[in-house]
């Protein structure tokens, strides 16, 4: 079934103050923010810790927004059950994890798709790839579990940082996806700004996070604004 493609912005609340998190995060709905983006560090995948499950479903209790889970964990297997159960809206696990490899992808989306039976929720699934990862490994995912996946998350950084510049070349693995793929959901992260963000939006990304940029913008409401535009402009 194809979809209809929306633009969606995601703050990323690692921007925020964790102290202030709920108040912070549900500010940023009101400047018309669509998703909270949680990025989720281990520091094993990545060399930084941030937050994990506990901290999603306090803030499920606060939040009505959809809980965009970036997992950067070595083994999100671990992980899944706690995170469906803390009420995550999507969960997007690293290719890179686990084994690196297209089995042990499929057995973290199986998974997925059992704890969601299991406590009858919807959690989405979506993969992400790392910049030096390239783009084809998530053809034979894409051709034969279509259904099955709801987002594909290009890094357009190192993961386990924000405030970091924006790879350009990353867009290139966009544009593929895009010719390959014209319903898919399509996310890019790290170092979007309102500039950057015309370079993603133009390789056919629809979905953005955004952390320091929009965090930091003395107009949160027109950073985001700016960035729907983009989106829109070429979807
Ligand atoms: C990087 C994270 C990003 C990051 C984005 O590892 O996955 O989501 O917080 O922040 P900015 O927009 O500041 O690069
Ligand atoms: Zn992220």
């Amino acid at each position: 079934m194809s979809q209809q493609l929306q633009a969606i912005i995601c703050p990323s609340i690692l921007s925020a103050d964790f102290a202030t998190l709920a108040a912070d995060s549900n500010q940023m709905l009101d400047f018309g923010a669509d998703w909270l983006h949680v990025d989720v560090m281990d520091g094993h995948f990545v060399n930084n810790i941030t937050i994990g499950a506990p901290v999603v479903k306090s803030l499920r209790k606060h939040t009505k927004g959809f809980l965009d889970c970036h997992l950067m964990v070595s083994h999100p297997s671990k992980w899944i059950h706690d995170f469906i159960e803390a009420g995550a809206d999507n969960i997007t696990f690293h290719y890179e994890s686990e084994n690196g490899d297209l089995e042990s992808t499929l057995k973290v989306m199986n998974l997925i798709k059992e704890e969601n039976e299991k406590q009858g929720k919807q959690c989405k699934t979506s993969i992400t790839i790392k910049p030096k990862t390239p783009v084809d490994v998530l053809f034979p995912i894409l051709d034969n579990h279509t259904e099955s996946i709801y987002m594909i998350l290009i890094m357009s950084v190192e993961p386990g940082f924000g405030g970091q510049s924006f790879m350009a070349d990353q867009m290139e693995k966009v544009k593929i996806l895009r010719e390959k793929y014209p319903h898919l959901n399509i996310q890019v992260d790290g170092g979007v700004t309102e500039t950057t963000i015309v370079p993603a939006a133009e390789a056919g990304a629809n979905v953005v996070v955004s952390g320091s940029a929009i965090f930091k913008s003395p107009q949160p409401q027109q950073t985001i604004k700016v960035m729907r535009e983009a989106i829109q402009k070429n979807l």
